[in-house]
């Protein structure tokens, strides 16, 4: 990072997570990964640490930063582990309808428990049968008096078993596509709703990936987000354009990680008589490794820049940032593998989680195929000179 292109508060998130990354996630990775189990300490350090509340407004407890703040609290967090990176960076993805589209006094009620630490949030919108094709739920929202019956179940639901909110996402009007989708703040707690399957993940395994059951569950209407019907999946695909950047920067932590280690590891093996960072060919993966993770961070900075500054179009920039960081952490990771020999293929070294790790960002928050069509559709309609 060239200190003097970032602002005095993005350098001093960076040294604060860098320090709690190094002394609270990396010892703990390993343990967490074998076991499946959820970090609880490193969450209490993220939380004392006041993180949690960097991408919320001042005005509901947060520290008001934008999503460049964001992606660098990401990017050290998975550079020491990438699960614990995505378990930070879901409440963002969470909380981002509440902020976009929930009402003043939804803000109020939610978002400072959120910035605190005292709540985590977990984003409930792809099912079994609508995974890429979001808009083909079939979770139901009824109103019935002042509350809605929900019905259905959610699928991919990550970090949902240790989050006390969830932003569920239901058809509240059949047959009207993507215009009949609501958003709901669900409380877990609430009659009806229940944590399913736990997934047992290749990678991010310390933290939960789970099903949620919605049986007659019966939510508040003031839980409605933004108070109207109908604005769930344009604030969900909003949501994405702001949270895909973050999956991205988790992507270059996890590159940057891996390549941190392949340079410890090349420059203490010998081979021939020499340490193998001593080999023009091993010199020149270490060189394009480090120009790869070098031009994806670009990328994914360039876009949370736009974002923050306002900039309406951000889609395909949020796209193409996702997509080259994600494709550019599974390249660099298995070349870090290779680097480390049969060493890399084994647990003893820490290597080959990283590659575990990287696999998801390609496919999570929209698979990279999903991210080519976002690109593709907005490159069509620019050159079409429709408005974007
Ligand atoms: N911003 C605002 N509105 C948008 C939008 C955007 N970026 N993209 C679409 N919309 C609006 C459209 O304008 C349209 O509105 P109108 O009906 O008013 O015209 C409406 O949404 C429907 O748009 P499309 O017809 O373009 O939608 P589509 O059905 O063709 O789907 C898609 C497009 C890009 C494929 C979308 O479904 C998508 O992004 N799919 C991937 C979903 C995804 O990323 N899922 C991951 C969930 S999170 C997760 O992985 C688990 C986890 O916990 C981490």
């Amino acid at each position: 990072m060239i200190e003097a292109l970032y602002t005095p508060l993005q350098i001093e998130l960076r040294n604060r997570t860098r320090e709690l990354a190094e002394t609270v996630v990396r010892p703990v990775a390993a343990k967490h990964d074998v076991e499946q189990t959820f970090p609880w300490e490193v969450q209490k350090a993220i939380k004392e640490a006041g993180l949690f509340g960097v991408w919320i407004p001042k005005e509901f407890g947060g520290m008001g930063g934008g999503v460049l703040d964001l992606c660098i609290v990401v990017e050290e967090l998975s550079r020491a582990c990438g699960g614990v990176g995505v378990a930070y960076a879901v409440n963002a993805l969470g909380s981002f309808p509440i902020i976009l589209g929930g009402t003043q006094a939804q803000k109020e009620r939610w978002l400072p428990k959120i910035a605190a630490g005292d709540a985590m949030i977990s984003f409930g919108l792809s099912e079994k049968e609508a995974g890429t094709d979001a808009g083909s739920m079939v979770t139901r929202a009824e109103k019935v008096g002042d509350e809605y019956v929900l019905n259905g179940e959610k699928k991919w639901n990550t970090g949902g078993a240790v989050a006390t909110y969830n932003t569920i996402f239901a058809v509240t009007a059949p047959g009207r596509g993507a215009r009949g989708i609501s958003a709901f703040l669900v409380e877990k707690g609430m009659p009806g709703y229940r944590v399913g399957k736990h997934e047992d993940k290749m990678g991010i395994r310390c933290v939960p990936v789970v099903e949620i059951h919605l049986e007659k569950c019966r939510v508040p209407a003031s839980h409605l987000l933004g108070g109207a019907e109908g604005h769930g999946f344009k604030h969900a695909m909003q949501t994405l354009d702001r949270a895909r950047p973050g999956v991205a920067a988790q992507a270059v932590g996890l590159a940057q990680g891996a390549l941190d280690l392949a340079l410890e590891y090349t420059h203490q093996r010998k081979q021939f008589g020499q340490t193998i960072d001593s080999f023009q060919g091993v010199q020149w993966m270490l060189a394009d490794m480090a120009t790869q993770i070098e031009a994806a961070r670009q990328l994914v900075h360039h876009a949370a820049r736009a974002i923050d500054s306002g900039y309406r179009h951000i889609s395909k920039l949020s796209a193409m940032c996702k997509l080259t960081a994600t494709d550019t952490a599974m390249r660099v990771t298995t070349d870090c593998v290779q680097l480390f020999g049969g060493y890399g293929y084994c647990k003893d070294f820490p290597i080959e989680k990283y590659m575990r790790d990287a696999k998801i960002t390609q496919i999570y928050e929209g698979t990279n195929q999903v991210q080519r069509l976002v690109i593709a559709r907005s490159l069509l309609r620019e050159t079409s000179g429709a408005p974007e």
